[in-house]
């Protein structure tokens, strides 16, 4: 029977199913990170199932000579490195699709949140500090009817336009490397722009474009210079794209009014001055986590795994490889 390990705490109910194919070895409550514990406890295993964490890389994949399979519950897989997998016959696969709406909601709520400074007057409130109906009480700003910037219109951007769109009555720029399909535009009433007039014009700007080299922050401060003073930028893509120092020294000068972050360079860890601005709500990467869709992403992976490792009705055809190839006969 292949050995395999969760690198990751996972729902007892998956874990259960990958044992009905696997001998399984678990991580108990702490995820495994560290390269050194990785490689060693990957050692005589076949297959893995991470999330957006730990770094995949070529140095590992040679210490791991007998793998064969990473899967990944996440979505983004910018902590694998693909190419190198796919050149030692390992299939990666990843979690799209069934976290989309649910992800959605989650960065309009942060965006609906940060215009209408909900964590700040919550503190304040906790604080003890209410003491009388002002007309300026936490005054922020309107969500329907203001535009909505979409930085990256994948599966993702598109739901949250949609919400915008259709919910909120918010006319819908975006930009992306290609655009999308005419009708797909004009359900969505979404129109494209290049970088700098969606920075410029947006009100409230997503962020929802996959981390890579070309993305590293593609927000830093010459892009948040051309925001307007009274927009808002939300972050739920990668810690990375945004430039954090920048975004807090913009926070802080009130050169633009607030943020909404779920991701964060270098997370779990969160840049200082990002903790010491007020107009700024910080959440801990759940953009994802209803239980119900994570626990979809966690049977997708386990489905992935099942399926590489020749297991289960789907023996040999994960349903969302990245690199299917690998597997291909001959
Ligand atoms: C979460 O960030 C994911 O990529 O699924």
């Amino acid at each position: 029977m292949d050995k395999i390990l969760v690198t990751i705490p996972l729902f007892d109910e998956v874990v259960e199913r990958l044992r009905q194919h696997f001998e399984v070895e678990t991580c108990g409550e702490q995820a495994i990170t560290a390269p050194g514990e990785l490689a060693a406890r990957l050692q005589g295993k076949a297959g893995m199932v991470v999330a957006g964490t730990p770094q995949v890389d070529a140095l590992l994949l040679q210490a791991c000579p007998g793998l064969r399979a990473v899967c990944s519950m996440a979505v983004g897989y910018n902590n694998i490195d693909v190419p190198a997998c796919t050149a030692r016959g390992v299939l990666v696969s990843n979690a799209p699709d069934v976290l989309t709406e649910t992800t959605a909601d989650f960065g309009f709520a942060l965006m609906m949140a940060t215009a209408r400074r909900i964590s700040e007057s919550e503190h304040f409130l906790r604080a003890g500090q209410w003491t009388q109906w002002r007309y300026d009480l936490f005054a922020g700003a309107d969500v329907h009817g203001a535009t909505l910037g979409v930085l990256g219109m994948g599966r993702i951007g598109q739901a949250i336009a949609r919400r915008g769109a259709l919910g909120f009555g918010m006319p819908v720029i975006y930009h992306n490397r290609s655009r999308l399909d005419g009708a797909i535009e004009a359900e969505l009433g979404a129109r494209w722009v290049d970088k700098p007039s969606l920075l410029r014009e947006a009100d409230h700007l997503v962020i929802v474009v996959p981390y890579s080299p070309a993305s590293h922050h593609l927000i830093g401060a010459e892009e948040l210079a051309l925001m307007k003073p009274s927009a808002t930028l939300t972050n739920i893509a990668r810690g990375g794209v945004v430039d954090d120092a920048a975004l807090a020294e913009a926070l802080r000068a009130r050169r633009i009014a607030a943020a909404g972050l779920d991701v964060f360079e270098g997370e779990p860890s969160v840049h200082p001055a990002l903790l010491t601005v007020p107009n700024v709500v910080l959440t801990p990467h759940i953009a994802s986590a209803s239980l119900r869709t994570r626990r979809a992403m966690a049977d997708l992976a386990a489905d992935n795994l099942i399926a590489a490792l020749g297991r289960g009705p789907q023996a040999g055809r994960p349903p969302t490889a990245l690199n299917p190839e690998v597997l291909a006969p001959g």
